[in-house]
């Protein structure tokens, strides 16, 4: 049992939890994915654009590692279920405050995993005249992709694996975790 173990205690409740990134890894890699990033928007003032609730916590670390003047908006999208498999049909339930309209959108994603939910966002923003759209993903699933979308910048590249801590979820549990875990099944 480490210091950690108390954190990590629903794991009795619905699987258990192997780390597979500590919070030191994603803090090395993530400060190394801005030095990446910041050349692209230097100057141009980003919209950072999370969407919730996953990217919140790598959106808050990247939005500070980047340590230029930028913006932050949220969308947050639903696919329907509570499951671990993503339904195909996704809805916005928050769209971003102001006009995307001149602005280097930068998407900020915790994972993206089919594609579905990440082609639905860049296909409703393909009209809204943004200068320039990226996207940033914490942790990329290619080897689950149904949509081809294009990630940008990704901090991980994991297996096919689910995926917990860091701001992820399963049904609503585990955002707390400071590592990035896979949730296994017992
Ligand atoms: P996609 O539409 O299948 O690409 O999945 C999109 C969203 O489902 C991600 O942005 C996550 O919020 C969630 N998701 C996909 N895979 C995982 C996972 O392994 N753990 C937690 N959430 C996930
Ligand atoms: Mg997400």
């Amino acid at each position: 049992m480490d210091e950690r173990s108390e954190l990590h205690a629903p794991a009795r409740a619905r699987g258990r939890l192997r780390v597979l990134y500590t919070a030191e890894e994603i803090r090395e890699r993530t400060a190394r994915l801005a030095d990446e990033i910041r050349p692209h928007y230097e100057g141009k003032n980003p919209l950072l654009l999370g969407v919730l609730k996953g990217s919140f916590i790598f959106l808050a670390d990247l939005a500070r590692a980047l340590a230029i003047p930028l913006e932050v908006d949220f969308v947050q999208l639903a696919s329907y279920g509570d499951g671990t498999e993503s339904s195909g049909f996704v809805r916005f339930i928050h769209d971003v405050e102001r006009p995307l309209a001149g602005r280097h959108v930068l998407v900020v994603e915790d994972i993206v995993d089919t594609g579905t939910t990440l082609a639905f966002l860049l296909g409703t923003l393909a009209s809204r005249q943004a200068a320039s759209v990226r996207v940033v993903s914490l942790l990329d699933k290619p080897g689950r992709r149904v949509n081809q979308v294009q990630v940008d910048f990704a901090g991980f590249t994991v297996e096919n694996l689910f995926v917990v801590g860091y701001g992820m979820d399963h049904a609503e549990a585990y955002r707390h975790l400071p590592d990035i875990c896979a949730l296994e099944e017992v």
